[in-house]
């Protein structure tokens, strides 16, 4: 496949970028011209952001898996699609080429389908890193269900907050998942989850660890067994199900200010394009690269970059099950060595995490496929930066550093491979189509270089969330209300003398921890459920390895039998309430919060105590309570 849009210099892109911003539909209609459509357009763009209302590419018709799947399938068959590497490096990898991938979805299409699925039914898909997963995701798409992957960390509650929340009536799991030398029993979480969905008839199991499951009558089906029929059937094509361009694609909970996880929606032409037109510029793309992305598909990153974006552009995307760290930190360059990896993805943390083992497990490692490296998901500090460009890309590789959300679908502010400069820490410029401005707190625009501020975008993009599921005027008031005409991202950002951006981190109450998206009023609402707990107070600190680390201030009046347990407990129950990946790093015992006189928790303060910045809280003298704050210092862990 060839990419007419890709750019290729400087000029390239300040030509793509001028005609983005002055003539957007024209630009956007060129570019969609190159998908496969059964009905072309209407309408390039229709918005408002006080509503808000975008559309793009109205009255256009068309199904993501064509554009994915059946027009490489067609030029291409047998072009690997997928790479599996397993969790095991004992275990032998997989290959599907894009014939293979396109009849595998067609089979689990109609796997859907004889469970009764149809267009518009929202399907929960709790499963490892094994290419049924993407093969699962593509098959909602084929038949129109709008998928919600729900990422495999996530207990039992949060789970069934999230298929309640979408009312999903099918969800597809796996008996199992390997994580490490870990073995997590996918199937007994969801059947936790399920005593309180009524919403969901039929749960499909793939086999993957063996571990003994209940399958229950009438709801339970084993995934083989199911495929088996459709075999019997004489393995049927299953034509694609024909989506407005707005129709939704699938829905996917990210966290926010508030306690509950939001569901963000994008649809189907706008997400394509932007997911393909971004994989191919920002990393280069060159036919038959293999791009690795370490992502799970359970986060924005896997949708985007594993499945969508690549496959629509016809590219080898290895998916691995597995974890940096296991069974040793040579992991990730054994599988760069053994598939010859030319791009490689993956988040800051996983790089201060590798760095942490030094330079012994890259010795004896062949890195000299690697041609691009990328990095996602939060601030990487220039330390980070240039390990990975002399220890892994030998300094012969570019970075992107791209900066994007759930919300926005794919990449919004990166360097492009080779082809724009790059600067450690930053993110650099923004894409065609992407209009980032710094406002400050009053909304006013910040103009000029050299300035910081809260960063907005003033112009829809093909990418940008559509709504939030069930409750679009949650999704006005997150993102289209702080800032009047404009899309806040919740981040705060720099911009130097020479125009490129440096995103500095979340100005709202949202962590991010190890590239996880986590609110604070989450992991507050999930400590207060511990029996004894009378109220907490959560905020981030600076940690080496995670980016940020989760500090919990919390009153107890039940019964310590020691504190030490007491915070086992707490632990326990945050990693029941919403999973492991939420529990806090820290947890201090105190007798009171810093609140005003109005009873609000100053967070600016506990926030300053976390970060050990004790002679710098600012004026404390409208608390309720000023010596609290004093206790809280000393006792500060
Ligand atoms: C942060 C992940 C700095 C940011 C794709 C954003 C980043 C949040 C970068 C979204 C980056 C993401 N540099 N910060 N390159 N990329 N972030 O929704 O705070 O899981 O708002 O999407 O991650 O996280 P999400």
């Amino acid at each position: 496949m060839s990419y007419p849009y890709q750019i290729k210099s400087l000029a390239d892109y300040h030509e793509a970028y001028k005609k983005s911003v002055e003539a957007p539909e024209q630009f956007w209609a060129e570019i969609a011209e190159n998908f496969s459509w059964h009905r072309k357009w209407d309408q390039v763009l229709n918005w408002n952001f006080d509503t808000p209302k975008v559309e793009w590419f109205k009255g256009g018709q068309l199904n993501i898996t064509e554009n994915c799947l059946d027009r490489h399938a067609a030029t291409q068959p047998d072009a690997p699609a997928i790479i599996w590497e397993p969790n095991d490096p004992l275990e032998a990898h997989r290959t599907l080429s894009y014939k293979e991938l396109l009849q595998k979805v067609e089979q689990f299409a109609h796997v859907l389908k004889n469970k009764g699925a149809q267009k518009g039914d929202r399907i929960c898909i709790y499963m490892p890193m094994v290419p049924e997963l993407a093969i699962a995701v593509l098959a909602c798409a084929r038949i129109g269900a709008i998928h919600s992957v729900v990422f495999g960390g996530f207990s039992s509650q949060s789970i069934s907050d999230r298929i309640n929340d979408a009312q999903c009536n099918i969800v597809v799991t796996a008996d199992g998942a390997y994580r490490g030398n870990k073995n997590i029993p996918l199937k007994s979480i969801i059947d936790d989850a399920l005593v309180t969905c009524p919403s969901v008839q039929h749960v499909i199991v793939l086999t993957r660890t063996g571990i003994p499951v209940s399958m229950i009558k009438n709801r339970d089906a084993w995934w083989e067994d199911e495929i088996k029929k459709v075999e019997e059937m004489g393995n049927p094509s299953f034509p694609a199900v024909s989506m407005d361009a707005e129709d939704m694609l699938f829905i996917l909970y990210t966290s926010g200010s508030t306690g509950k996880p939001k569901g963000v929606v994008h649809t189907c032409a706008g997400y394509m394009i932007w997911t393909h037109y971004t994989f191919v510029n920002v990393f280069q793309y060159q036919p038959g690269q293999v791009h690795f992305c370490t992502a799970d598909i359970g986060w924005i990153t896997g949708h985007s970059y594993i499945i969508y974006g690549p496959l629509s552009a016809g590219a080898t995307s290895l998916m691995f099950e597995g974890i940096p760290t296991w069974p040793d930190a040579g992991r990730f360059w054994d599988i760069v060595q053994k598939h010859q990896v030319n791009i490689l993805y993956t988040a800051p943390t996983a790089i201060r995490s590798l760095m942490g083992f030094g330079t012994a497990p890259l010795e004896n490692k062949n890195l000299s496929s690697l041609k691009v490296l990328g990095t996602v998901g939060e601030p990487i500090n220039v330390e980070a930066w240039h390990w990975y460009d002399e220890q892994v890309g030998k300094k012969q590789c570019p970075i992107v550093d791209t900066w994007w959300q759930t919300e926005t679908g794919g990449t919004m502010i990166s360097n492009m491979a080779g082809v724009t400069p790059a600067k450690p820490s930053f993110a650099t410029l923004p894409m065609p189509g992407v209009q980032p401005l710094l406002v400050d707190e009053n909304g006013k625009e910040i103009i000029g270089n050299g300035v910081s501020g809260n960063l907005c975008i003033r112009f829809p993009w093909p990418g940008i969330l559509r709504t939030t599921y069930g409750d679009h005027e949650r999704c006005r008031q997150t993102y289209f209300s702080t800032y009047e005409h404009l899309y806040f991202t919740g981040d705060g950002c720099l911009r130097d003398e020479d125009g490129n951006y440096r995103i500095t981190g979340r100005v709202d109450d949202v962590l991010n921890v190890s590239g996880h998206r986590i609110g604070t009023a989450e992991v507050e609402n999930a400590i207060n459920m511990h029996t004894g707990v009378v109220e907490s107070a959560v905020v981030g600190y600076p940690h080496d390895i995670k980016g940020q680390g989760i500090y919990a201030f919390v009153i107890f009046n039940g019964m310590h039998t020691d504190e030490a347990h007491t915070r086992q407990d707490i632990m326990q129950t945050v990693a029941r309430v919403i999973g492991a990946i939420a529990k806090p790093d820290k947890i201090q015992f105190v007798s009171g919060l810093p609140k005003t006189r109005s009873g609000k928790i100053m967070r600016r303060i506990l926030r300053k105590i976390a970060e050990g910045e004790l002679s710098h809280l600012g004026d404390t003298t409208t608390l309720l309570d000023p010596a609290v704050v004093e206790e809280i210092k000393m006792g500060r862990l």
